[in-house]
């Protein structure tokens, strides 16, 4: 038995498929690369939760629905801003106002799945202005998902451009497999728990940087290179001291991680048109030399450049702080988390597994004195 669970099959899904050596990830029948850069994120979602596309007058059904969820309940607010008094995590306050989203409204899986993706924005966008010492934005029913929640962190409407390159953003990373927050999510929900309380649960796992906290620190490297002939000589001697570079590796692809793709090209594009060309630049030396130094060190293992790394330069593009990646990445990522509770409530049983015993055994008991 391999440690993590490596290659164990846990679940049957039909929400996506990730080819881990063709590179190549599949949402509920469609490739990443044809769906995320052109779908609206409404479109995504109800893919993921009916299981087909939705007609045009279903997507517009469906994103007034979505709309209508957005709003926070006052105590998840008050949460908020208690957590910003001190100054909490971007993360963890996400994680300590999403239980709330339950508070007063009886369990429904839809209605809560529905709930968590939509109130998601308003609940990073609230607290982002409130630790900045700003009022929240007014919630706003008439802007698509991703256009709000640029709008609910920052107040301002943003241009088609931006709101097109987010949304490309979160239908890329909305679900990915049995990673560890879905696996998270699925095995509370086959406690037959609710769902509010999985989504909670997998919040605490994608806060690891091994899984979603990884694109502050991918960006931290880059920034510390500074400039592109410092990428070998800082990268060789973060390898040299056995410290893991951010950004690269995944646990299932052997190859490119498609999603990197898909990111890369709206990241050129944006910095293409007016972004800090020179902080791309500097991006793809480091990348190039963390690619040759990786294959020098690890010839027989593929490390490869995985989403995070992407991610980073694009939400930095989008003027996003490195505090809110992951959060965004949870914005995203929910979708999948709900789409999977559903699925798992209709047709998943039980996961429970079994841990092998590696302990002593028949250690004679003496009673303590006290
Ligand atoms: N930098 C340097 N070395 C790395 C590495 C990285 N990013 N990723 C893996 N390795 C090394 C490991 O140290 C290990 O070496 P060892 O056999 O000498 O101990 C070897 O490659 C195999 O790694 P392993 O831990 O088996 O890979 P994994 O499948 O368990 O881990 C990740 C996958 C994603 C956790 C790992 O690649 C990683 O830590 N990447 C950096 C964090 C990151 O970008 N996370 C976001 C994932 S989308």
């Amino acid at each position: 038995m391999k440690d993590g669970l490596e290659g164990v099959v846990a679940a049957r899904t039909r929400l996506s498929h990730v080819d881990g050596e063709a590179g190549r990830l599949i949402l509920a029948g469609y490739a990443v690369e044809d769906l995320a850069p052109d779908a609206a994120f409404e479109e995504v979602a109800y893919l993921l939760l009916n299981g087909r596309l939705p007609g045009p007058a279903e997507c517009a059904g469906f994103a007034r629905d979505l709309a209508a969820r957005r709003a926070l309940p006052p105590a998840a607010v008050e949460v908020l801003r208690q957590a910003a008094a001190v100054r909490t995590p971007p993360m963890d306050a996400l994680r300590m106002a999403a239980p709330l989203l339950s508070l007063g409204r009886a369990e429904d899986p839809l209605g809560d799945a529905l709930t968590a993706i939509a109130a998601f924005p308003a609940i990073v966008g609230t607290y982002w202005r409130l630790r900045h010492g700003e009022a929240p934005a007014p919630i706003r029913r008439d802007l698509p998902h991703a256009a709000h929640y640029l709008h609910q962190l920052s107040g301002v409407e943003p241009s088609a451009e931006r709101a097109r390159a987010l949304e490309t953003y979160l239908n890329t990373v909305c679900d990915h497999g049995l990673n560890a927050s879905t696996f998270t999510a699925r095995v509370i929900v086959s406690t037959r728990s609710d769902v509010i309380s999985a989504i909670t649960g997998a919040l605490g796992a994608l806060k690891g940087p091994l899984h979603g906290g990884a694109p502050g620190p991918a960006l931290d490297m880059v920034l510390e290179i500074g400039t592109p002939e410092r990428a070998e000589s800082v990268i060789r001697a973060r390898l040299d001291r056995g410290e893991r570079l951010m950004g690269f590796g995944h646990r299932v692809y052997r190859v490119r991680d498609p999603r990197a793709d898909v990111l890369a090209a709206v990241a050129e594009r944006f910095y293409a048109n007016g972004g800090d060309r020179d902080l791309y630049r500097l991006a793809r030396s480091v990348e190039a030399a963390a690619l040759r130094l990786l294959r020098e060190r690890k010839p027989d293992r593929r490390l490869d450049t995985n989403v995070e790394f992407y991610t980073a330069l694009l939400l930095r593009g989008l003027g996003l702080p490195a505090e809110l990646f992951t959060p965004t990445f949870a914005v995203a990522r929910v979708l999948g988390w709900s789409a999977h509770c559903l699925e798992q409530l209709r047709e998943g049983s039980l996961i429970r597994p079994q841990s092998i015993y590696a302990g002593p055994t028949g250690l004679p008991y003496q009673r303590t004195s006290t």
